[in-house]
């Protein structure tokens, strides 16, 4: 008996120590405009989960999401007021229909041992979790407005659902700032299955890495405008993965084995191919009798419908590698071997269109952007060893996060006392106001609880004509070190036409420095007083509100900063108010993008978007290395009423854009916000909805080694201009929404 007793003592010693520091610090999150009793942090086994592989958890879960507070469920558009951080500790959690997290709902598993949800063989629902519920015809929200949202570290098990009955593991069509990581999908292996693991059939995405898919009918059946996707494996399934639709989509570092099929891109619908374009990089396929299968041919419908772009696609077994609508387009091989570099669809190089198919020559590679052969990548830290205590919360040091004080002096000390000490910032939930700068020194760690708020306030930004940073990432320029930063968002509160959102200054010349899921949102949001009531847009009138005049830029990397990853940034000027439920348009003014003019470079943007703003969207300078995937850019819903030349004058010393100049000569709505200028390696996808306009993507200056892969815009007459030229028109490479490029070389 003693002996058993003390065995027991240890392995509950073991348990103690292994617990995720999430559930054992203090929570003191809060949400000012939540109204009472509405905690941001839950754990679930607080509201009555077991997790003992026995008891149905649905309700307690589901309660723990829905009952206390007001939250955002059947009815409503979206919020920002009502957060929640639903935590599940290691264990198994029967259920037997949906987890509906609502809107604004983060569900994290403990990340040293993620807990398993278990479907009950009688399971009732589409998705053990089930991201936007049809209570309707319509998914619950719309899913071009689902933003701020993600799961981590769970394994959602489908195996007790006999294989022949339709199961679902996760329904998750989303939008921007929404992220799946670090989850297993299990199901039934073998023939007669018809489980799907992953399933998104619309929206605006979007970033996911780090998921396991084993067995199913597919693992990823998956339709949305764009989305970049990394670290996914597939073992077992019928079809890896099956694309619905898209516009452009970029997969990195996939690994499907033992499948029947690896990607399905041949969707066809009422006669028309539904995938615009895919590019897939440093990817393995193994054991898998074919690896593509697309319905591109030289005459498709619409023309570039279909569009493939493969880099370092390493096969072992595959004996065909792309198959089109009459065969083989592209073998495999029963052995091994490597699709070094092959596209279908219009390539311009520099001149085109020319429609062809087979191979082309490989990305002359930076050594400076790879970890070995492929291209670097780092997954969001989520600090997992690390016990409790080597957390400083901001609210532990004074910070407020009510929207009303003013939290500067609270914040940088936070920072400044973890850093030196060694530990990671916590931002608890809040809204936080600044009234001078924030510095982040060299070794900072900073993560928020879910998305809390720092926001530019007061008086200190006002002029337009002496912009200032808000957060500065490093003090001087060049500084050298490294940060981590993740899962926080950056505003301002109110008119603030200097501010500088971010500032990035670090040289990171080793390991580079990082941020996850940390965005900047501007206006449209409860406490930033640039909503409905100040905002509202006034179509037709080009009368600036001057309150409505948001911010300078969202984010200048300095000419000696360099060696940053970013994943999953969204840097928004709102075009609507979340807040309200009728997600009414706002005219919201900010200057700039994100703006590179590292002159090292050895930037990494995986899953970046950056929309609305006034000059420009991306605009990088005299900078070289960067590598991106996927870059998503809207131009603002109000121009051209007013256009791109107000209320903004040019700056030369960054670089602005002149359209007083350029324009020239050019006609349409030419002094409209350029999706990019100047210099990226990957895939850009601009969207403008009905804001047609002359011109969206410029290259000026000497040449370099320029590689664009599956360029998609929407609404502009010229696709790309080389100094100032068209050198591709939309009308001459149409797809099956934007228009599309395979492939650019700079030449
Ligand atoms: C690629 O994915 C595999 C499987 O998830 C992972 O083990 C590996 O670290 C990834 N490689 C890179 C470079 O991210
Ligand atoms: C132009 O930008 C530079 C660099 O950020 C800044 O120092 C300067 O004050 C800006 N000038 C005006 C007139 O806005």
């Amino acid at each position: 008996m003693q002996l058993h007793s003390f065995l027991l003592a240890i392995v509950s010693l073991a348990v103690t120590v292994q617990s995720f520091w999430l559930a054992d610090i203090p929570h003191q999150g809060l949400a000012p405009y939540a109204g009472p009793n509405s905690p941001v942090f839950r754990n679930v086994k607080d509201y009555g989960a077991k997790g003992d592989g026995v008891t149905d958890d649905t309700a307690a879960i589901n309660n723990a999401i829905t009952t206390p507070g007001n939250r955002c469920g059947r009815g409503c558009a979206s919020t920002t007021m009502t957060p929640v951080v639903l935590y599940f500790p290691a264990g198994t959690y029967l259920i037997s229909s949906s987890i509906i997290p609502y809107y604004f709902t983060q569900m994290y598993g403990d990340a040293s041992s993620p807990p398993t949800l278990k479907a009950t063989a009688n399971f009732q629902g589409f998705g053990l979790i089930d991201g936007n519920p049809y209570w309707s015809e319509n998914p619950n929200w719309v899913t071009t407005n689902v933003f701020y949202r993600q799961v981590r570290n769970f394994v959602l098990d489908t195996t007790a659902i006999a294989p022949g009955t339709a199961a679902t593991g996760m329904h998750w069509p989303t939008s921007q700032a929404t992220s799946l990581q670090n989850i297993v999908f299990n199901m039934p292996k073998g023939n007669g299955v018809v489980h799907v693991g992953l399933f998104i059939e619309s929206g605006s995405g979007g970033f996911m890495s780090d998921l396991t898919f084993n067995g199913g009918a597919t693992g990823a059946s998956m339709g949305n405008q764009q989305y970049t996707m990394r670290n996914l494996v597939f073992n077992d399934c019928g079809t890896a993965i099956i694309q619905l639709w898209d516009w452009g989509w970029t997969y990195i570092n996939l690994s499907i084995n033992n499948c029947g099929k690896g990607i399905d891109v041949s969707a066809n619908s009422d006669g028309k191919q539904q995938v615009g374009s895919m590019t897939v990089i440093d990817s393995t396929i193994v054991n898998t009798p074919v690896g593509i299968v697309t319905a591109w041919s030289p005459n498709s419908q619409p023309a570039t419908a279909g569009t493939v772009v493969l880099e370092n696609v390493v096969l072992q077994n595959v004996p065909v590698a792309v198959a089109g609508p009459s065969g083989t387009v592209l073998s495999g091989s029963s052995a091994s071997t490597t699709i070094t570099a092959w596209s279908q669809g219009h390539r311009y190089t520099p001149d085109g269109p020319t429609n062809q198919i087979g191979a082309i020559a490989p990305n002359n590679r930076p050594s400076a952007l790879l970890d070995g052969s492929k291209y670097y990548t780092r997954s969001k830290p989520q600090y997992e060893s690390l016990p409790a205590s080597s957390f400083v919360s901001v609210r532990g040091a004074g910070a407020k996060g009510d929207a009303a004080a003013d939290d500067t002096a609270a914040i940088q000390s936070a920072i400044d006392s973890a850093t030196s000490a060694g530990k990671v910032v916590f931002i608890d939930y809040g809204l936080y106001r600044l009234t001078s700068p924030i510095t982040i020194p060299p070794g900072a760690k900073i993560v928020g609880e879910g998305y809390p708020v720092l926001m530019a306030a007061g008086g200190y930004w006002s002029n337009m004509n002496n912009p200032q940073p808000v957060i500065k990432i490093g003090a001087t320029s060049g500084q050298a070190g490294v940060v981590e930063l993740s899962d926080f968002v950056v505003g301002t509160q109110g008119s603030q036409p200097g501010a500088i959102l971010f500032e990035y200054n670090l040289a990171s010349t080793g390991t580079p420095s990082g941020m996850w899921d940390v965005h900047t949102r501007i206006g449209g949001f409860a406490g930033s007083q640039l909503q409905v009531a100040q905002c509202l847009k006034n179509p037709g009138s080009s009368a600036v509100v001057q309150q409505c005049v948001a911010a300078y830029m969202s984010m200048h990397a300095t000419k000696q900063s360099s060696g940053l990853y970013m994943e999953n940034t969204w840097q928004w000027v709102a075009d609507h108010d979340i807040d309200d439920n009728a997600n009414t348009q706002i005219t919201i003014y900010a200057g700039r993008g994100l703006y590179i003019e590292s002159a090292e470079g050895r930037f990494w943007l995986l899953g970046t978007a950056v929309e609305h703003h006034v000059l420009y969207n991306y605009q990088f300078s005299n900078t070289k290395n960067i590598f991106a995937s996927e870059l998503q850019t809207e131009t603002p819903y109000f121009q051209p009423t007013p256009n791109a030349m107000v209320p903004f004058s040019v700056n030369t010393s960054l670089r602005d854009p002149d359209f007083d100049s350029s324009c020239a000569g050019v006609g349409g709505n030419c002094a409209a916000s350029w999706g990019l200028r100047l210099l990226l390696d990957h895939v850009l996808d601009h969207r403008g909805g009905e804001n047609c306009q002359s011109r969206i993507v410029s290259i000026e200056g000497a040449s370099r080694n320029i590689n664009i892969y599956n360029l998609n815009t929407i609404g502009s007459l010229s696709m790309l201009d080389r100094d100032g030229r068209s050198i591709a028109k939309w009308q001459d490479n149409v797809n099956v929404y934007p228009a599309n490029i395979a492939v650019y070389r700079s030449g």
